[in-house]
Parts: C-alpha cells; structure tokens; sequence
C-alpha cells in the first residue's frame, strides 16, 4: 500500500512492472525470430506456446495486470511532474530531458493502440480472415506461419508494425535509462552512458522487429 502512496514508491512500481513488459517484449522476438527457420520452427513454437493450457490465461491476466498498473501509474506520475513543474522552467526540464522522455505518454498510449491492433490481427484473429486457414492435421489450429508470412504481404498493416515499432523504440529508449536511474545506477556520470545503452537496446528491438514485416513484404523471406 505504502509503495503506491509516494512518488518514489510509484516509480519503483514503473520500474519493476516496466522491466517485466520489456523481458516480455525480448522473449517475444525470440520466439518470433523461429519464423527466419520456417513454416515448421514458427508452428511448431506457436503450438508448444498453445499446448501449456490453463498456463497461457495465468500468463495473460498477469500480462493485463503488468499492462494496466503500469499505464496508470504512468499517467499519474507525468500529472504530478507537470503540476510540480512551473511554466518558466519548461524549457530547461526540455534541455534536460529531450523528446523520448516527453512523449513517453503518447509512445505509451500509442503502443496501447499497437497492440490492441496486434492482437485482434494475430491473436483474436479477426481483421483479415483470409490468413486464417487451419494447419495440415492440426485439430483446427491455425498455421501461424502462413497467418504472418501472408498477414506481411499488404502494405497497411506492415506501415502499421513499423509505426508502432518505432515508438516502441522511442518509449524503450527513455523507459530504459529511466529504469537505471530509479534504481539508482546512474549518475551525472554514468547517465550519458545509460542513455546510449537505452537508445541500443531500443535501436535492437527496433531492428529486429520490424525485419520481420520488412524481410516478407520486400520478398526475402516467404
Ligand atoms: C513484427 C512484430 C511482431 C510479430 C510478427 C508478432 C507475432 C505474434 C504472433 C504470431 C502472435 C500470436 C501467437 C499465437 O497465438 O500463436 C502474437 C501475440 C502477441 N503479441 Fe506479438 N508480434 C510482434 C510484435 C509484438 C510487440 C512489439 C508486442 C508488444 C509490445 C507484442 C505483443 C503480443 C502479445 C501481448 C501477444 C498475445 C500473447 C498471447 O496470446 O497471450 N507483439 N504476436
């Protein structure tokens, strides 16, 4: 209880549930990447993934949770640094800060829409039913590999992912280095050096995710 009533506490909560969704987005690409050795390794992934049962709901309630204490928590703390901020010092909190830390609200909420969007196209499985066609002996499972690789060939959907990507990018890049300072890793002289190691680890997530969409579209992968 104690943790949510001060600012620190709060910031600590962003942290750990912050670090979560980001091992979560890590584990993803990982998974994802099994598509780069074909219709086979993707399949076979996604059908471990679905055989875990009941393990996978636990798993998404805990992710909705993640979700959701973070964006609040989120909101509320940018409402309180700005209340806390006088107007005349809003361009020397800009110097200090720079634009991924002040559209960290927006790459936030926009990554919301993302996935919102991402799970109604892979996972609810409604936005394009032509993709959606049921595996070779698989009881009415749906061939993932085919879902994504033809989900990839239109081009809406594609500027879709490497939109929301880049702003995974842009909340990955602060979001990380906020993280460090939080828990007190950086300094005035470790803070550019945290603040390169965000913007790589945004930049790899960047890379890699949208290689995906990319690499199907352009036809190098099929
Ligand atoms: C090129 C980028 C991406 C690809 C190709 C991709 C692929 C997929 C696929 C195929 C599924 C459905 C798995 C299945 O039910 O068999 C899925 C589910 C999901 N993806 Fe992604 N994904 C991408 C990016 C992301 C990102 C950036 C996030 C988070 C910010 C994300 C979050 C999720 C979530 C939360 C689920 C639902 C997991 C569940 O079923 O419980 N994905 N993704």
């Amino acid at each position: 209880m104690q943790l949510t009533q001060s600012s620190v506490g709060r910031k600590i909560i962003m942290a750990v549930t912050g670090a979560m969704l980001f091992a979560f987005v890590c584990v993803h690409l990982l998974g994802n990447s099994s598509l780069f050795f074909g219709s086979a390794a993707l399949n076979a992934y996604a059908q471990k993934l679905h055989s875990l049962g009941p393990v996978v709901w636990i798993f998404r309630l805990v992710m909705l949770g993640l979700f959701t204490v973070h964006i609040i928590f989120g909101i509320q703390l940018t409402l309180e640094n700005k209340a806390a901020t006088p107007d005349k010092n809003v361009q020397i909190k800009r110097l200090k800060t720079g634009f991924a830390a002040e559209t960290m609200v927006v790459s936030g909420l926009v990554l919301l829409a993302f996935v919102v969007y991402h799970l109604l196209h892979f996972t609810v499985r409604v936005t394009n039913p032509e993709i959606y066609v049921p595996i070779e002996g698989g009881h009415g499972m749906v061939d993932v590999f085919v879902m994504v690789t033809h989900g990839f060939q239109q081009i809406l959907p594609v500027l879709l992912y490497v939109i929301g990507m880049g702003f995974l990018f842009l909340h990955v890049s602060h979001g990380f280095q906020s993280l460090f300072q939080t828990v007190g890793l950086s300094n005035d002289r470790t803070l550019p050096v945290m603040g390169n190691f965000s913007k790589l680890v945004g930049l790899v997530l960047l890379v890699g995710y949208v290689s995906i969409p990319l690499l199907i579209i352009f036809g190098i992968v099929r």
